[in-house]
């Protein structure tokens, strides 16, 4: 096994990364795939309630890059998304290494398909050190100007480190978001960001309520759909973007 290495940035903080992280995630552990999500946002982390392994955790990420301990022992596997393993952010902690996380994303991506690096907001060193590793990269941005505005910085800031396969994820779209006169539609999204999109996801009651309270997000509502369409874009398939 070799993982494809994905990571996850936005700009801004709250847009949605850990969230749609867990439940791509989950959708890709559906369909097969061995799924290992590192979240890096420490501090602020949340992966580790909306994956419902919050408790279950000994080691964290802070623990495995200043070798603590070993990258397998801070796996915990989620118990609401069988196939999705996580390995959570701390508390508070140092400054993410480059080097340390690139040692051991080598070593974790031959036991899964797919890595999923969870990066804090703005572009400090858990993002530099994503960016090193990853092959490919999830800007999840609001439907909003000034998230896109920064998305945009994240993209041209990859693209000049010379990561080229950049997806915009739409994220928390609700009719009212091209309602209001401060973005047109989904065009000008891809335009103002310069990234391909790859989903559309719907602002969403089951999502908020199942990320708050560590559960399982109920399959059959929108939101479940249009994940399940953004994992199986990231494996390759062609599927259409709008869900109803
Ligand atoms: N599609 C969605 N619909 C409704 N609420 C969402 C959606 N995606 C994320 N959220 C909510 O937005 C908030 C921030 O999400 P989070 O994933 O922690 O953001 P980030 O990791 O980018 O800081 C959380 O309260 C989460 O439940
Ligand atoms: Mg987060």
């Amino acid at each position: 096994m070799s993982a494809k290495i994905v990571m996850v940035a936005s700009g801004k903080g709250g847009t949605g990364k850990s969230t749609v992280s867990v439940l791509a995630g989950g959708r890709l552990a559906a369909a097969g795939q061995k799924v290992l999500l590192i979240e890096l946002d420490s501090g602020l982390r949340s992966v580790d309630i909306i994956s419902g392994v919050y408790g279950k955790t000994v080691y964290d990420i802070e623990d495995v890059l200043c070798g603590r301990c070993s990258g397998e022992k801070a796996v915990v596997e989620s118990p609401l998304y069988p196939g999705l393993s996580v390995i959570s952010a701390p508390y508070e902690g140092g400054e993410v290494q480059t080097q340390a996380l690139q040692a051991l994303c080598a070593k974790m991506r031959e036991y899964f398909d797919f890595l999923l690096i969870d990066t804090a907001a703005g572009m400090g060193a858990p993002f530099r050190a994503a960016a090193a590793c990853a092959q490919q990269a999830l800007l999840v941005l609001g439907a909003d100007p000034v998230s896109l505005r920064d998305g945009r910085i994240v993209s041209d800031a990859l693209y000049d480190g010379g990561l080229h396969d950049i997806r915009l994820v739409l994220n928390k779209v609700a009719p009212a978001s091209f309602q209001n006169g401060l973005v047109r539609d989904v065009d000008e999204c891809i335009d103002t960001v310069c990234a391909q999109l790859i989903a559309v996801i719907p602002e969403s009651r089951e999502v908020q309520f199942a990320a708050a309270k560590g559960e399982a997000l109920p399959a059959g509502c929108l939101a479940f759909t249009a994940l399940d369409n953004l994992a199986r874009r990231l494996l390759g398939k062609r599927v259409l973007l709008a869900v109803h």
